[in-house]
C-alpha cells in the first residue's frame, strides 16, 4: 500500500467587480473585438480596494474546506500560491491560517507565478506521502490587477483577480493509475528565460512593487511547446495516454494557447475547461478556479482522469494527474 493524496474538497472565491472589455476600451487604446480574438477574454474580476490577496485565499479556503467537510483544526499544512502576497512578508499563508483560528499545522507560500498552483500541489502532495501531513489546503490567490501598469495595452487586458482552493486527505492505493488521488506532479523551471515574463520591481532591487513586463509572442510559443511536452511526461509516467484524459484543466493564459495544446495532443476540446472567457488569466488561482467551476457543474466526477498543467514566469511549468 502506498500513500496518494486525495482531493476531497474545492472552493473558489471571485471579487465582486467585474471589469468588461468595453469598460477597458473606454479608458485606454484597445477592443473587445482585439482582445476577444487574441486572447478569448471578455471580462475578468478585479478585487476592491482594501481586498488583499489573504482575503480571497481565505474565502476559497473556507469554501473548500465546507465541500471537504473537514474542520480547519485537522489541517497540517497550508501551501498558499500566489506572486501576490499581502505583504513581503510574513507569508499571506500565515494570515488564511490565523483567520481559520488554526493553532497549529504550517502555513507557507509558494512562488511559482502561473505555475504556483501545480509546484504547491506537488509540494503538498510529497508531504502527505511521507507521512507528514495527513491534511492539506492548497490555495492559489491572485490580486494580479495590483501588478499591472494599467497604460500599457499589451498586459493589463489580460489579467484578473480571483482565489481556488483545495483540501488533500491521505488515502491509500497499490501504487496503479487505478488509485484515487494525485498520481504523480511534474514541475520544471528554465531561469534562462527569466526576461521574457517578469515583475520590473521588487524588495532588493527597486524597493518598489513593480509592473508586469512581457514578450507576449515568446510567451505564447514557449507555453504550447512546454504544456503539451510536461502533459507528455505525466501521462507516460502512469502508462496512460491522451485518449485516456477526461477533462483537461489548463492554467488560464490564453484561449489560443489551450486550443493549441489540445490540438498538439490531439485531444476533444471539448474536454478541455475553459473559464479564460470569465476570469482572464488569475496566475496561480487559475487551475483551483477552474476545477471549482468543473466540480461544481458536475462535469469532473469521481473516478475520472483530471489532468491540469501550466506555465508562468521563470519560466516555470508542471502537470499533474488526478484520478478524481
Ligand atoms: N489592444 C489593441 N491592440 C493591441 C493590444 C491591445 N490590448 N495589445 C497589443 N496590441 C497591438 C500591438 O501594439 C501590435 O500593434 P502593432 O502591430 O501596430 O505594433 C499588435 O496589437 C500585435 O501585437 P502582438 O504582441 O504581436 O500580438 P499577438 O498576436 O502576439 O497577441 C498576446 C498578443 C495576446 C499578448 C499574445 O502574444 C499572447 O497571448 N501571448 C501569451 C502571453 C500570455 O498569455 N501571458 C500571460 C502570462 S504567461 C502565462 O500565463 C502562460
Amino acid at each position: 500500500m502506498i500513500r496518494r493524496s486525495v482531493v476531497v474538497g474545492c472552493g473558489a472565491y471571485l471579487p465582486e467587480r467585474i471589469v468588461t472589455n468595453a469598460e477597458l476600451a473606454s479608458r485606454i487604446d484597445t477592443s473587445d473585438e482585439w482582445i476577444t480574438q487574441r486572447t478569448g477574454i471578455k471580462l475578468r474580476h478585479i478585487a476592491a480596494e482594501g481586498e488583499k490577496t489573504s482575503d480571497l485565499a481565505l474565502a476559497a479556503a473556507r469554501h473548500a474546506l465546507a465541500a471537504a467537510n473537514v474542520p480547519a483544526d485537522e489541517v497540517d499544512i497550508i501551501v498558499l500560491a500566489t506572486s501576490t502576497p499581502d505583504q513581503t512578508f510574513p507569508a499571506s499563508a500565515t494570515r488564511v491560517q490565523a483567520a481559520l483560528e488554526m493553532k497549529n499545522g504550517a502555513a507557507f507560500d509558494v512562488q511559482a507565478v502561473c505555475s504556483g498552483f501545480i509546484y504547491a500541489l506537488n509540494i503538498a502532495d510529497n508531504f502527505i506521502r511521507v507521512g507528514q501531513a495527513r491534511t492539506a489546503l492548497v490555495i492559489g490567490a491572485e490580486t494580479f490587477s495590483r501588478l499591472l501598469d494599467w497604460t500599457d495595452r499589451t498586459t493589463c487586458v489580460l489579467f484578473g483577480d480571483g482565489a481556488g482552493a483545495v483540501v488533500l486527505r491521505a488515502g491509500e492505493g497499490t501504487g496503479s493509475s487505478a488509485d484515487r488521488g494525485i498520481l504523480s506532479s511534474h514541475i520544471h523551471s528554465d531561469g534562462r528565460q527569466h526576461d521574457m515574463l517578469y515583475v520590473d520591481g521588487g524588495p532588493s532591487s527597486t524597493g518598489t512593487v513593480g509592473h508586469v513586463r512581457m514578450s507576449g509572442r515568446e510567451v505564447f510559443r514557449h507555453a504550447v511547446v512546454n504544456m503539451a511536452s510536461v502533459i507528455g511526461e505525466a501521462l507516460a509516467a502512469n502508462g496512460l495516454t491522451a485518449a485516456d484524459i477526461d477533462w483537461l484543466v489548463p492554467h488560464q493564459a490564453n484561449r489560443r494557447i489551450l486550443d493549441s495544446t489540445a490540438q498538439k495532443l490531439n485531444l476533444d476540446p471539448r474536454k478541455v475547461v475553459v473559464t479564460v472567457d470569465h476570469h482572464a488569466n488569475t496566475s496561480a488561482a487559475s487551475i483551483p478556479l477552474a476545477l471549482s467551476e468543473a466540480v461544481a457543474d458536475g462535469r469532473i466526477r469521481p473516478g475520472q482522469i483530471v489532468v491540469m498543467e501550466a506555465m508562468g514566469g521563470g519560466f516555470t511549468w508542471g502537470a499533474t494527474i488526478v484520478r478524481w
